[in-house]
């Protein structure tokens, strides 16, 4: 019975952990795990544009953090071409990305990550050349 309970506190202690967990650690881990098989963060690309040109490409159309997260997420879900907001010529060049089997939280979380690059990086001298642009 004790132990049961100790089990119990131990599994409620991470759920509540988990719940919370949607922060930029949790993004980059899921990039580690899931998206940097493809994704370079900086060029030269792998299989895939990097993420700070995409990034910088979601500043530019999207008004704010929550819109293109949420823009984000669900491309990843689905991916499809007349959602895709980067270059079409990347889509040419590297094929559509294939859909993620992460959950709304994961697909967040990681989509907040992506965003933050090009804030965190720009005037750091790295990407393309797009770093003097304000952010909107
Ligand atoms: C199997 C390779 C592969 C994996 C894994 C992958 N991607 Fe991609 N991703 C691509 C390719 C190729 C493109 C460019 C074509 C496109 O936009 O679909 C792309 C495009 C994107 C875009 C631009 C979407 C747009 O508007 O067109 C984002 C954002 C993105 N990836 C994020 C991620 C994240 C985050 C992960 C991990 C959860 C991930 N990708 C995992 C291959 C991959």
């Amino acid at each position: 019975m004790k132990r049961t309970l100790i089990a119990l506190t131990v599994l409620l202690f991470s759920a509540h952990a988990a719940e919370g967990a949607t922060t930029a650690a949790e993004g980059k881990a899921i990039f580690e795990r899931s998206c940097s098989v493809c994704h370079s963060v900086n060029p030269p690309p792998k299989s895939a544009p990097p993420i700070m040109p995409i990034a910088a490409v979601y500043h530019r159309q999207f008004p704010d953090k929550a819109e293109g997260v949420k823009h984000m997420a669900a491309f990843m879900k689905s991916p499809a071409k007349d959602k895709s907001k980067v270059d079409p010529e990347a889509i040419s060049r590297f094929g559509l990305m294939p859909p993620m089997a992460l959950g709304d939280a994961e697909l967040n979380a990681v989509a907040g990550w992506v965003w933050d690059q090009y804030n965190l990086n720009s005037g750091k001298g790295m990407g393309m050349g797009q770093q003097n642009e304000n952010c909107r």
